[in-house]
């Protein structure tokens, strides 16, 4: 038998990374092998990857010479940053500088770099219908990672951009999810309008992640959009509703009012919702369901997120 493929995965303890690891452990048949990278391998959640079968070693990203060390020999990478540990896109755009340097010297042949859209595109900096963040950016989580794609292209390394969506873990982990108003109803609360919301559960990240790598080089310089459903807002409450077994309100919010919430990157959220309502089809279409379904057959719904993760979201 051929020898198995190492893919080295970056963020493996986190949500993106976690799922690559563990899409490639699920498939021992797959012809590939998952080396998990962590700042620190004797965390519980890096040994807790060593016994699901994953190598684990010691990287940061931070670090290049690190990162050279980890990607060596690998067949492919895949490469996150965390934007919400530091809240800097230049940090971000510095990191993936490292990331793509590290997989060009160690000869990676397919590195998956998850990005996002440039929403700059839509709404250049000159529009003056939502704030400018730090003089440069309109959406500084998304703005940074799309101003880093080209140094994976300027490094010569064989890529595939994957434009993420918004997970759905968010309602769990993200003071997202329904609070109780001042009459005990529950709402969730959103800037979107009655646009589509295009989402996602954390872990089928990882999965289409996979589906890529598993795809060979065919969408090696190609950007790959995914998401697992469009609801709207309203569509998620009557889900939620139907999920809790107690009714959910969709509360509906201006853009401006989102950003003065107040708590850490409400006025990059606050942006990013207002370009994801006023550019709905822009934004929507290339994360076409069918084809994220056909990288990963066990791609989720809203719904089906709802039927195994309902019980863990926070009831404000
Ligand atoms: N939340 C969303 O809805 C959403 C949607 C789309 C995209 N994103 C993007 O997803 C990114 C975060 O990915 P995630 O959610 O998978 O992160 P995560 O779950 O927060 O995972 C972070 C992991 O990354 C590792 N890490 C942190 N700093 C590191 C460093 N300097 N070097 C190496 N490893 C480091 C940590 O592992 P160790 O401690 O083991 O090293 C940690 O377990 C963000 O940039 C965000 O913008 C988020």
């Amino acid at each position: 038998m051929a020898e198995k493929k190492v893919i080295a995965v970056v963020g493996a303890t986190g949500a993106q990374g976690g799922g690559v690891v563990r899409a490639i452990l699920a498939d021992p048949g797959g012809g590939f092998t998952a080396r998990a990278l962590t700042r620190d391998v004797n965390s519980d959640s890096a040994k807790a990857l060593a016994q699901l079968g994953a190598e684990v070693v010691q990287a940061d990203i931070d670090d290049e010479a690190s990162l050279e060390r980890a990607f060596a020999g690998a067949y492919g990478a895949f490469c996150v940053t965390f934007f919400w540990a530091h809240f800097s896109p230049d940090t971000e755009i510095a990191q993936a500088g490292n990331m793509a340097r590290a997989a060009k010297s160690a000869g990676v042949e397919h590195v998956i770099w998850s990005t996002l859209d440039d929403m700059r595109q839509w709404v250049p900096l000159t529009d003056d219908r939502m704030p400018t963040l730090g003089g440069r950016w309109k959406v500084p989580h998304f703005d940074g990672k799309a101003e880093a794609n080209h140094l994976f292209t300027d490094a010569g390394v064989p890529t595939t951009f994957l434009q993420t969506s918004f997970y759905w873990e968010n309602l769990i982990y993200f003071g997202m999810g329904p609070q109780r108003g001042e009459d005990g109803t529950l709402a969730i609360t959103f800037p979107m309008g009655d646009r589509k919301f295009p989402a996602i559960a954390a872990a089928d990240i990882g999965k289409c992640a996979y589906g890529v790598f598993k795809r060979g080089g065919e969408l090696i310089g190609k950007t790959v959009s995914i998401a697992g459903d469009h609801p709207t807002c309203a569509q998620m409450a009557a889900s939620l509703t139907k999920a809790l077994g107690e009714e959910v309100r969709y509360n509906e919010v201006p853009p401006d009012v989102y950003r003065s919430f107040g708590f850490p990157g409400a006025d990059d959220l606050g942006n990013m919702f207002q370009v994801m309502r006023d550019f709905e089809p822009e934004f929507s279409a290339p994360r076409d369901l069918d084809a994220a379904r056909a990288l990963n057959p066990e791609l989720k719904t809203f719904d089906d997120w709802l039927a195994e993760n309902a019980s863990r979201i926070p009831l404000g």
